[in-house]
């Protein structure tokens, strides 16, 4: 195997993202720490990344020696302090400008001045966050895709102050990860989240005008239209908790643009706790993982 461009990487924040990206770094040959607040993400995280390899295994595609290997490359971090001596830390945590801003002024403190440090966020300003930073040269934006062993291309952002150098060697890495980096201008919602307005916005613009409803809108865009998710499928997927604030996020940043304005459908129905699969309920039910029309 190739030797990793990064050799030991951190994460921080091991949630659905969080746990795919640290789930490809390892494959990748690098040596992984995970750290999250929550006290028993970590597990779930290692637990849930053993869980694809072992399927993998019994599938054939992956050797019994080598899942072994994988598995110790994945350690848990007790805490920050614990990713000193990563090469890369990558963040994959709530999508709040204040709350990345003070994480990545706190890791810039522990790890060497070499280290890259990279945002996975799917709407702020890379540039924005990096105003927190000594050394905003080391640090870029890395936008992976849910779920991201899947999902096969990474959006690589050069913030005002980041040294190309530093977006050459994610690309490498994004590589060896499997993945096809992609360059995208520090931009709200980069490519795919801007263009993804379109899709999500207006399809629940259709439902809020009465036209059609949003199993009728899903199944219409993936049967006739050829998309592997309709709109709302990918939204219970993503999560509202996740999605809602990217949507503001980007209206924001375009000076309350009306064609990005979010919908008081997707406010509502995070207000309620109704965000997607993860709790068992979106815009569908899920019954053992599979979508049904709720009730
Ligand atoms: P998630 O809610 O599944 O996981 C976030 C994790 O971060 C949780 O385990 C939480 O305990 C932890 N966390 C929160 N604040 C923390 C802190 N200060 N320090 C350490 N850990 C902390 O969220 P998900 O879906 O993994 O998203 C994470 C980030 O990735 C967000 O910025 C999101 O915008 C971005 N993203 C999400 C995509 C998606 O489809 N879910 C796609 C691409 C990017």
């Amino acid at each position: 195997m190739e030797r990793p461009e990064f050799k030991t990487v951190g994460i921080v924040g091991t949630g659905a993202m969080g746990r795919g990206i640290a789930q490809i770094a390892a494959q990748a040959g690098s040596a992984v720490l995970l750290f999250d607040t929550q006290p028993d993400a970590v597990i779930k995280a290692r637990d849930a990344i053993v869980a694809q390899w072992d399927k993998l295994v019994d599938k054939g595609r992956l050797s019994a020696g080598d899942s072994a290997v994988q598995k110790q490359r994945l350690q848990p971090a007790a805490t920050l302090a614990d990713l000193a001596h990563c090469d890369l830390v990558v963040e994959a945590i709530v999508e709040r400008l204040d709350v990345k801003k003070q994480l990545f002024a706190e890791l810039e403190g522990i790890v060497q001045p070499a280290a890259v440090l990279a945002t996975n966020t799917s709407s702020l300003s890379v540039t924005a966050i990096a105003a927190a930073l000594q050394r905003p040269w080391q640090f870029a934006g890395y936008h992976f895709f849910n779920p991201v062993p899947l999902m096969k291309v990474v959006e690589c952002i050069a913030g005002l102050k980041t040294d190309p150098a530093v977006c050459q060697r994610l690309a490498v890495y994004a590589r060896q990860m499997g993945h096809t980096p992609v360059q995208a201008e520090d931009t709200p919602g980069f490519i795919v989240n801007h263009a993804g307005r379109g899709y999500g916005t207006e399809a629940l613009r259709i439902v809020s005008e009465g036209v059609a409803d949003f199993a009728t809108i899903d199944r219409i865009l993936k049967d006739q239209v050829g998309f592997k998710l309709g709109p709302f499928e990918l939204m219970d997927l993503t999560a509202l908790d996740v999605s809602h604030p990217v949507m503001e996020s980007i209206y924001q940043q375009y000076y309350d643009e009306p064609r990005y304005r979010p919908s008081v459908i997707t406010a509502q129905r995070l207000a309620g706790g109704v965000v997607g699969k993860k709790v068992g309920e979106g815009f569908y039910k899920y019954v053992d993982g599979a979508p049904q029309i709720a009730a």
